[in-house]
């Protein structure tokens, strides 16, 4: 049994919302996560929760849409947030790829919703993009605890962010042949990982190029057996049982 902790499943990726979900309980995924991260996406999450047991979501206010969101936004977002199966606040964090001109929009934005996650103690799903430095002194100034959304940084960053109680997402990177994300995986053991897809982008081998899917989910964990010379059925369960605990699934 394997959780997606993080993918967007939204019609305008997927023709069929019902046989994704189908396919993922062939593949043997018993939950997923879907990350809402603007306000139609945010609605469509909230919409397919209450449709399938097997989906959950986190939501929040993605840095991409720091110039959109307003105070307004916030205050539908702390109501949203008291749904049952809403498990997580995120993703959320910074965005500097394309430019920091409004990296003080995008902090502002980032921790308001910090402040939101504290005062709910619900966990945070953290995207960070060439804003290392100040995500770590963000994340730094409150009692939270979350997931660092696709890793893909240094052995000496994970390690910051394990100590400050965060699990690393690892998801298709993993599986590229150019990518040197086992060596953190190898450091850091399963204890500190949960899966992810990030569908429908980052596909793993053998199947890059494609949409990816939740039901892609075993080979990130084949991968991830292998680099550390485990079975699978290892990364599944001890996986699992972190995504459980963190964002307090039954
Ligand atoms: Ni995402």
């Amino acid at each position: 049994m394997y959780i997606d902790t993080h993918c967007h499943l939204s019609l305008e990726d997927y023709d069929d919302i019902d046989l994704v979900i189908k396919e993922n309980r062939e593949h043997d995924i018993s939950k997923i996560i879907i990350s809402g991260y603007s306000r139609d996406t945010i609605k469509e999450a909230l919409d397919l929760i209450d449709k399938y047991p097997d989906v959950y979501a986190t939501i929040g206010y993605h840095p991409s849409e720091a110039d959109i969101t307003n105070e307004s936004d916030l205050i539908v977002l702390e109501e949203q947030i008291q749904r049952e199966k809403v498990v997580g606040i995120g993703e959320i964090g910074l965005d500097y790829h394309y430019g920091n001109e409004n990296k003080s929009k995008q902090i502002e934005l980032f921790r308001k919703q910090m402040e939101i996650a504290e005062k709910y103690n619900l966990p945070v799903v953290i995207h960070s993009r060439d804003a290392t430095e100040d995500t770590i002194n963000i994340l730094k100034d409150y009692k939270v605890i979350g997931d660092m959304h696709c890793f893909s940084g240094s052995l000496e960053v994970a390690r910051i962010y394990i100590n400050m109680g965060y699990k690393l997402g690892i998801g298709g990177v993993v599986t590229f042949k150019n990518s040197n994300l086992y060596k953190v995986v190898e450091s850091v053991g399963l204890e500190n990982i949960i899966l992810e897809t990030d569908s429908p982008y980052l596909t793993p081998e053998p199947f890059r190029g494609k949409t990816n899917s939740s039901k892609y989910i075993p080979y990130i964990a084949k991968r991830i057996a292998d680099i550390l010379n485990i079975s699978v059925g290892e990364v599944a369960k001890i996986t699992t049982e972190n995504a459980c605990s963190l964002f307090d699934l039954k």
